[in-house]
């Protein structure tokens, strides 16, 4: 079956492969010609392999339609020179995967964060001086900074046409050419709203008046931390699912919590960030829209009938698999019928 569409599944670590189980299970229902592959990274990997994106893993996710991945991270490898998240940065990078989709819905917040995910901090120059000091760098080229703009105009103009992009132009210089490229682009789309704000104020505002946002630009550190927050005030980390897409090329589509170690190994973590990070595989990384929303669908439905623990609830987290998979089945059923 070569030619079937085949998506690389990475199951990750501490909670991890408790959720991709149920996404998994999931995606196989809905859509039972895609070929599911499972692959090692972060912690499981350094134990099996020694490395947390072994060559045969990158490989394959090269070759995949698509990248579907549990939280990677481990305690055990905290201190440690070879890292599980050093993994997940390599495929990033490696796929190109620069324009980081992350939604925050819930009732009448509807926020879009469109976070820059291979350049700033985590990938500049970095080290230790000779007198012990050591040094992250925070560096963008103009063209990584226009591509990633261009993503944030061109969704908020799908979108209510409102772009806030978000940076600490106050102080930090590569902030300064971030609102500088944002501004040269704006007249490309006039039918855009162009807002600009500084770090510190939109992480206040995104915790008070939520609502007031529509698609938010920003560089990867301020992304990685206004999409927590953004996630905290729409329901939880359990919740907030991610698209990570490239120029052509497989996205890569995860959640945006943890691996949650706190919890791991009990059966209570929220599936619900995972099997939405799946609804936003099937509708951008396979071009299948009405399966995507089949899923989101039914993962709302099945948040009403069983809320895990974080949600104030007591569903484990293959109840809740289980109730979106009865809705899936109802749908199909009613959708034949
Ligand atoms: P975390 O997101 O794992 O957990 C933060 C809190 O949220 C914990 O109390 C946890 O129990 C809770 N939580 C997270 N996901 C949940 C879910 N699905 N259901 C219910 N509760 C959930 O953040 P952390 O504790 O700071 O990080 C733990 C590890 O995860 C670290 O090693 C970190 O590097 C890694 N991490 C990986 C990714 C990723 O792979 N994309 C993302 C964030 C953190
Ligand atoms: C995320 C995570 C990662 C990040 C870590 C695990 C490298 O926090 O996806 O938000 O900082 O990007
Ligand atoms: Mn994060």
């Amino acid at each position: 079956m070569g030619d079937a569409v085949r998506v690389v599944l990475l199951p990750g670590d501490g909670i991890g492969p408790e959720v991709a189980a149920e996404a998994r299970l999931a995606l196989e229902l809905l859509a039972p010609d895609v070929e599911v592959e499972e692959r090692l990274i972060g912690g499981a990997a350094i134990r099996a392999t020694g490395e947390p994106l072994p060559e045969e893993t990158l490989a394959a996710c090269r070759g995949a339609a698509a990248v579907l991945k549990g939280p990677v991270g481990d305690p055990e490898f905290d201190a440690a020179d070879v890292r599980p998240e050093q993994g997940l940065l390599a495929l990033r990078a490696a796929l190109d995967a620069y324009a980081n989709l992350r939604p925050a819905v819930l009732g009448d917040v509807d926020v879009l964060i469109v976070r820059e995910l291979v350049g700033g901090l985590y990938f500049g120059a970095k080290g230790v001086r000779g007198d012990g000091t050591v040094y992250d760098t925070c560096e963008y080229h103009p063209d990584q900074v226009e591509r990633i703009a261009r993503r944030g105009f061109e969704l908020a103009r799908s979108r209510r046409g409102h772009l806030t992009s978000v940076d600490k132009a106050n102080v930090l210089e590569t902030s300064r050419l971030w609102r500088r490229v944002v501004n040269e682009l704006a007249p490309e789309y006039p039918d855009v709203e162009v807002e600009h704000m500084l770090v510190d104020n939109t992480a206040m505002q995104l915790a008070t008046t939520p609502q007031q946002f529509d698609v938010i630009v920003t560089e990867n550190t301020f992304g990685d931390i206004l999409s927590d927050l953004a996630a905290a005030v729409t329901g939880g980390l359990g919740m907030a699912p991610s698209a990570s897409l490239a120029d052509g090329g497989p996205g890569i589509f995860e959640p945006v919590h943890g691996s949650a170690p706190d919890i791991a190994g009990r059966g209570i973590a929220n599936p619900t960030a995972m099997l939405r990070s799946t609804a936003l595989l099937l509708e951008h990384g396979l071009g299948r829209p009405d399966e995507a929303a089949a899923l989101a669908a039914a993962v709302e439905a099945a948040l009403v009938e069983a809320p895990t623990p974080d949600l104030g609830g007591s569903a484990s987290t293959s109840e809740l698999g289980a109730a979106v998979r009865a809705q899936l089945g109802v749908d199909a059923v009613s959708g034949a019928a």
